[in-house]
């Protein structure tokens, strides 16, 4: 792949899709107009990529994106792409439409594929974080996670209106897979009793205590991300009625927190990625997330994006604590 006169830039979102994808794929394709470089979509991820789903975009494209939650260009969570054969033929379309460099927007799973696509077949390629769970190293945010606490916290503001209503205890359990950033975010914003982060064993004994010191509360709320050892609401929830006989009801938000309309946030953050990405291709950058740390683009080579996990600031712990 020729770095020096790159004319065509493919762009593609994979794995769970995140509010913002459709700014930065908006952006992605008027960068590289802007910069004489015609844009291609592969639809449906690294899937699109072994099937031979490319297509030419245009600034038409684009039009009345920036505002869509989903992915336009579809995503997926592909298997075939897990084997050496897949990869192979995902690399024989690259070479087929003549694409000089690569962009994919995702999480972990898809910068594991990126790295190998790099690795393997020398792909000029850079990621950009798109995934609500925020669990990327060398960005201060990931696309979508702003939009998902946003949505996580107007949900359960209502939740709250009949738990008081009641005096009612409830679990609700937010996304993030493994990692707690939405639980602690959300937790935080809700004014929330208790937050359970997967990071940290959740200590049943103290949760309980903590509890009955606030039944003089009408009512008290308790985020859990999923992932955890617990694994969630549900079980937490049988957990207190097995050992105190306490009731308490449960809430799975679920993937109403991936939908909707971006955040103002999340669609400059996005804006801001497709810019970089497409800037970092021109000037060499390959294997690399593009990331957002104090409004500066920094680029970290993908490996350490998902390994060095981003981790819950200790003051956030502290901050949780303090106000429960
Ligand atoms: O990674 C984003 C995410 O929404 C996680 O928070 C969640 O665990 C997972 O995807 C759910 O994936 P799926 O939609 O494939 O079930």
């Amino acid at each position: 792949m020729n770095i020096q006169k790159m004319k065509k830039i493919a762009v593609f979102t994979s794995g769970g899709d995140a509010p913002g994808m459709n700014a930065h794929i908006r952006a992605v394709v008027r960068t590289c107009l802007a910069r004489g470089i015609e844009p291609i979509g592969i639809y449906g991820g690294y899937e699109g990529m072994i099937n031979g789903n490319f297509l030419s975009l245009n600034r038409n494209f684009t039009v009345n994106m920036i505002s869509q939650g989903g992915t336009v260009l579809k995503t997926s969570r592909c298997e075939e792409f897990k084997t050496k054969s897949g990869r192979k033929k995902a690399y024989e379309n690259l070479k087929k439409f003549e694409i000089d460099g690569v962009i994919a927007c995702g999480g972990d799973g898809t910068f594991k594929g990126a790295h190998a696509l790099y690795e393997e077949f020398n792909v000029n390629i850079v990621a950009t974080p798109g995934t609500i769970d925020n669990d990327l190293y060398g960005t201060y945010y990931t696309i979508g996670f702003d939009t998902a606490i946003n949505t996580a916290t107007e949900a359960i503001d209502r939740i709250r209106d009949t738990a008081d209503s009641h005096g009612r205890i409830f679990i609700i359990e937010v996304m993030g897979r493994h990692a707690g950033h939405i639980a602690m975010d959300v937790g935080i914003s809700t004014g929330a009793e208790f937050i359970a982060v997967p990071e940290v064993e959740t200590d049943v004994e103290e949760l309980y205590r903590r509890i009955q010191n606030m039944r003089e509360h009408t009512r008290t709320i308790i985020i859990i991300g999923e992932g955890g050892v617990f694994l969630g609401a549900n079980e937490l929830s049988l957990e207190l009625k097995k050992r105190y006989n306490l009731e308490t009801k449960y809430t799975v938000l679920g993937h109403i927190q991936r939908g909707g309309t971006p955040s103002v946030k999340d669609r400059v953050l996005a804006s801001h990625l497709g810019m970089g990405a497409v800037d970092g291709l021109i000037n060499g950058k390959t294997d690399v997330m593009v990331g957002r740390i104090y409004d500066k683009i920094k680029y970290t080579p993908l490996v350490e994006a998902w390994r060095k996990k981003k981790k819950i600031k200790e003051y956030m712990f502290e901050l949780s604590e303090l106000l429960a």
